[in-house]
């Protein structure tokens, strides 16, 4: 009789994983024996910030939605540890995946250690060095109880090494957000988004912000949009807005931002808003800016990998790479210094570091998703002929 499918549970929770898990499910799905299995935690949960994703990703619907919703860190990370942990319970996988850093990755992968259940961290060892951010202690505890980690650049690599973590755990395997970067930018480039907000080629900045220590305290968050105005008479300012954000910029007071009807063609400055936008449509807008403003991980990677300038307005990045080979200068968060280097860009049209862009950073070739399945396969193969040889 042969052996049953190796069931894997993949954890997907926020907007940035299912870019991620997309290209591994996919790849899972054309290997019979595994049997992949698709969790939501349901932190993320607006048409806009999950559902459209898994449309434009291709992506099967989820087994099992556990619905957590939004919450304090504490009550949403403990839901996801409760609902998920009930999961495993019934339902005992031959390992779960987790990606990047945010609560649900965490969350899912305590309960995983908790069960004796092979944890897999995609994106380990990035670290900020900065313990005030949510996600470097979701970082740094996920790769600790990580049974197979994953890297997606040699600073990875490096902090995971520097930590204890032995070698042979650790695999250089490229990036799976651009993966699906490579996949989706054809149709990204036939979004119809551009144009209906008349913007030309290079003729636009794009804006992300979320990040707690940028948004929660209104006085800053008031002084960066003040900054951002600044920017936006040269240019305009194109913003889809974060949930959280939306919520925080009332709050501030600021109301120098005009809300983009949808339709009309935007003027030539100021800073729009409008709802979070697909993965498509963001993709197709970000490959043809000016520049990107962000505090996000995962845009500066794709602005690297496309050669578009990207400011980080944060004064640490965990994904290093992508100021020393890409297309990212990290600006700090400080308004004033956001307004110097912006002009710098628009002035030179040139990448933000000087450096091509063209070249991306090593193993971000797309092929990062068969690389972790192969892996994953030796690694469930050498475990059952070990467990199997014990009780022969
Ligand atoms: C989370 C991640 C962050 C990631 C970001 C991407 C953690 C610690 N943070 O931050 O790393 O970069 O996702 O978007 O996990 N909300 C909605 N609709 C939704 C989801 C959220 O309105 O579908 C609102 C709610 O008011 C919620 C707030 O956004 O309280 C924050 O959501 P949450 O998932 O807690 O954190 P993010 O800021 O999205």
């Amino acid at each position: 009789m042969s052996n049953p499918a190796f069931r894997i549970v993949n954890i997907v929770g926020a907007r940035p994983n299912m870019m991620k898990v997309a290209p591994l499910l996919a790849e899972m799905r054309r290997h019979a024996e595994l049997q992949p299995v698709l969790v939501h935690t349901g932190q993320h949960y607006d048409y806009s910030m999950s559902r459209v994703f898994f449309d434009q990703l291709n992506m099967p619907e989820p087994d099992y939605n556990l619905e957590v919703g939004s919450g304090t860190h504490h009550a949403q990370t403990a839901e996801i540890i409760k609902r998920f942990g009930e999961l495993m319970e019934e339902n005992r996988p031959d390992m779960v995946l987790v990606v990047g850093d945010v609560n649900s990755t965490v969350g899912c992968a305590l309960v995983a250690a908790k069960e004796s259940i092979p944890i897999v961290h995609v994106e380990a060892g990035l670290r900020s060095f900065d313990r005030g951010m949510p996600e470097e202690i979701n970082r740094v505890l996920t790769d600790a109880i990580s049974n197979l980690l994953f890297t997606t650049e040699e600073s990875g690599n490096q902090n995971l090494a520097a930590e204890g973590v032995s070698a042979d755990r650790v695999f250089f395997v490229g990036n799976l957000m651009i993966d699906s970067l490579i996949g989706a930018l054809e149709a990204a480039r036939r979004s119809a988004l551009r144009s209906k907000l008349g913007v030309r080629k290079k003729g636009y900045a794009v804006l992300t912000l979320h990040r707690p220590s940028n948004v929660d305290d209104p006085h800053q968050l008031a002084r960066t949009m003040a900054a951002l105005a600044e920017i936006a008479k040269e240019i305009p300012i194109l913003f889809p807005v974060h949930p959280r954000t939306q919520q925080k910029i009332l709050a501030s007071g600021f109301n120098g931002t005009r809300v983009w009807d949808g339709e009309t063609p935007v003027a030539p400055s100021g800073i729009w808003t409008m709802p979070p936008a697909a993965y498509l449509d963001f993709l197709g807008l970000v490959d043809s800016a000016a520049m990107v403003m962000t505090d996000s991980g995962g845009i500066q990677e794709e602005t690297t990998y496309l050669g578009i300038p990207c400011l980080t307005y944060r004064n640490n990045t965990e994904r290093p790479v992508t100021v020393t080979m890409g297309t990212n200068r990290l600006v700090g968060a400080d308004p004033g210094n956001l307004v110097k280097h912006a002009t710098e860009v628009l002035r030179n049209r040139a990448p933000s570091n000087g450096a091509s862009g063209h070249v991306p950073p090593p193993l971000w070739d797309g092929k990062a998703a068969p690389r972790i399945v192969g892996i994953l396969k030796d690694y469930l193969n050498a475990r059952r002929s070990s467990t199997t040889a014990v009780y022969v």
